[in-house]
């Protein structure tokens, strides 16, 4: 009647080696024995037997306790009909890759309550690899023109992450933003150097882990634009064939403003300075002319008197005769000079 056994069980798992510890203890009735369970990724399940029913109970309490936790993290009932956790009334989670004890143990009704009777079970073993979840966003540890260094966390999982999968895309800042590759690279560790990246181009990078059951979901992307390059960096984009157009692509507009600009400023200089020199000319021929006649009225005077007069003079005395002031003497007759003189008045 009274028996006494341990007795250890290594079940090989698809993945992982999980231990199966089958405890029988000593009891007389409502014994729950053959306790076997079947690890999966995200839950054991487990089957046993009731070794000398007193039917008295009337369901089972499953519980997961994690190991080195101590409680239960998961548990569920089973009604006495069944004997499978199958039968559970709410179907639990459990971590991957973690090393659960699992108990039965029988109820009964005692008074208005249920109280524990016959004799628990309990088994340990791994839950299976799972993929892993979505990490957190990488960190952008230093970014140059052409290169980046990110680093991330491990995602929150047991199981062992065997590589990281750096996802990555962008969109060119210049030319005529054009949309890069989706492109990817491999790291076992939790940081990574990226070179080969575009100079002044908006990447998004994400993170995907893998375990040895695959490829996990990816973390949300983290942003970065790269550097501008040196002084070669214009010359060498518009070497480049893939780009079709110069950096940046305000920069030709901007020149053709500036040159105009310039350009209009030397032609008005220019101009400036020629009217300058003109009205120079010009103004010293309308000054000079009545000043001569003034300052040597009596030369001409002579000459009036002597019958000897060119035509010039001749039109330049019938014109202070007839007006008072010098100034108005070349309204009447301008000579070419004026216009210009006029013209710069004007400008
Ligand atoms: C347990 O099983 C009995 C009959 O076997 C049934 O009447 C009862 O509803 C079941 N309880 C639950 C919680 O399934
Ligand atoms: C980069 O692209 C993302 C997504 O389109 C956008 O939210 C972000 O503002 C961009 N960054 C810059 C600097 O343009
Ligand atoms: C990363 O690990 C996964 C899962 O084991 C594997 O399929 C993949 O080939 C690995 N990638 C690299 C680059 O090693
Ligand atoms: C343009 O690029 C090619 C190859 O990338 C190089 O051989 C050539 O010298 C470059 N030309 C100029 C003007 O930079």
């Amino acid at each position: 009647m009274v028996e006494l056994s341990r007795s250890l069980v290594y079940l090989g798992c698809l993945l992982v080696s999980s231990t199966l510890q089958i405890q029988t203890v000593r009891a007389a009735k409502d014994v729950v024995s053959q306790l076997k369970l079947y690890p999966q990724k995200t839950m054991i399940d487990a089957t046993w037997e009731l070794q000398e029913p007193t039917g008295e109970v009337i369901r089972y309490l499953v519980s997961w306790i994690p190991d080195g936790v101590g409680v239960a993290t998961a548990s569920c009932y089973v009604n006495s009909s069944a004997t499978s956790t199958s039968a559970c009334d709410v179907y639990p989670t459990l971590d991957s890759c973690t090393l659960y004890t699992v108990t039965v143990q029988p109820k009964a009704l005692g008074g208005s309550t249920q109280i524990n009777t016959g004799t628990p079970a309990s088994a340990a073993a791994y839950t299976l690899q799972d993929v892993p979840p979505a990490g957190s966003p990488p960190e952008v540890s230093s970014v140059a023109s052409r290169s980046v260094t990110l680093t991330w966390t491990k995602p929150a999982t047991k199981c062992e992450v065997v590589n990281y999968t750096v996802v990555y895309s962008g969109q060119v800042m210049w030319g005529n933003h054009a949309t890069l590759e989706v492109n990817s690279a491999y790291s076992k560790t939790t940081t990574i150097n990226i070179a080969g990246l575009t100079p002044y181009s908006n990447y998004s990078f994400s993170v995907v882990a893998a375990t040895a059951a695959g490829k996990g979901e990816p973390s949300l992307p983290t942003y970065c634009v790269t550097q501008e390059d040196d002084d070669n960096f214009r010359k060498n984009l518009n070497n480049d064939s893939t780009s079709t157009s110069s950096f940046p692509p305000s920069e030709p507009n901007i020149g053709l403003i500036v040159g105009m600009l310039v350009g209009i400023s030397l032609f008005l200089m220019v101009l400036g300075l020629l009217i300058y020199f003109r009205r120079q000319i010009g103004a010293s021929c309308c000054k000079e002319a009545p000043a001569k006649h003034i300052e040597s009225p009596s030369n001409k005077i002579e000459r009036d008197t002597a019958g000897n007069i060119p035509l010039a003079d001749q039109r330049y005395t019938q014109m202070s005769s007839d007006a008072g002031s010098q100034y108005e003497i070349p309204l009447l007759t301008p000579p070419p000079q004026l216009k210009i003189c006029f013209m710069y008045i004007l400008y």
